[in-house]
């Protein structure tokens, strides 16, 4: 019913060069070795332009890392997401751990810029997570469900939202949620959505991020409600990215 999604998260890495080879092999592993899941690349912004005739077409999409809240206006070193839609992105990353604690976005915050993001025709992937303090006082469920409750703006559906579930102590560390927590906290999230958009939320697709490697793609990816992953430091070796696309149920 909710076919998978692959994303990968290159965050702030790579010059023109770097991405544009990166693409290529990665053009040729889904030559040989075709997707049975939607994948998408989020390069960094600098990067969508010299990108966009390498994305080998209907493979494979581009999405932004961020969008400001507004569509346009004096936001110093903002990108908008019309501009992100302008230039042939599909999807924006919103909420990502790293900007609401580098950037100090809140939930309110990351709803605006979803909200932005639909109105620019864009899927808005919406990241939530707990800290390791958080899940270690045993707050995990309450952190995650408040910031689904307040970062999904009205609106929001199957159509144009995906949620992201990544514990922030498991992002660059080698360290995964346990399949029992991840199937729990994505079981906690699809009742949230039920909540707030009613018979949509059956067809919102979860993504689970941090540490998403080939070695542990499988087992995560099998998890009942776990509908892709959103992947960042394998995304940047195309071999390992193209190794969790292959892990999606289906192949
Ligand atoms: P890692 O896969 O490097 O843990 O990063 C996950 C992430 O933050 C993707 O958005």
């Amino acid at each position: 019913m909710r076919r998978h999604l692959v994303a990968g998260n290159w965050k702030m890495n790579g010059q023109v060069a770097d991405g544009v080879a990166r693409v290529e092999e990665l053009a040729g592993l889904a030559a040989a070795q075709p997707a049975a899941c939607d994948v998408l690349i989020c390069p960094p912004a600098t990067l969508i332009v010299p990108l966009r005739g390498y994305v080998s077409a209907g493979a494979m999409a581009l999405g932004g890392q961020d969008c400001h809240h507004d569509d346009s206006g004096a936001f110093t070193g903002d990108i908008a997401a019309p501009m992100l839609a302008d230039i042939g992105c599909s999807h924006v990353i919103v909420g990502h751990s790293e900007r609401r604690r580098d950037h100090g976005e809140s939930n309110e915050r990351v709803a605006a810029k979803a909200a932005a993001a639909h109105r620019a025709g864009l899927q808005a992937i919406i990241c939530v997570g707990e800290t390791k303090t958080e899940r270690d006082a045993g707050d995990a469920i309450r952190v995650v469900t408040r910031q689904v409750r307040e970062s999904v703006p009205d609106g929001a559906g199957a159509a144009n939202t995906v949620i992201a579930y990544e514990p922030v102590w498991a992002i660059g560390t080698g360290d995964t949620a346990m399949p029992a927590d991840v199937e729990a906290m994505h079981n906690t999230i699809r009742t949230e959505l039920a909540e707030m958009i009613s018979e949509e939320s059956e067809r919102l697709r979860l993504l689970y991020g941090g540490s998403v490697k080939p070695d542990n793609a499988v087992e995560l990816l099998a998890i009942e409600d776990v509908d892709g992953a959103l992947v960042g430091g394998a995304s940047l070796k195309p071999a390992d990215f193209w190794a969790i696309v292959r892990a999606c149920p289906g192949v």
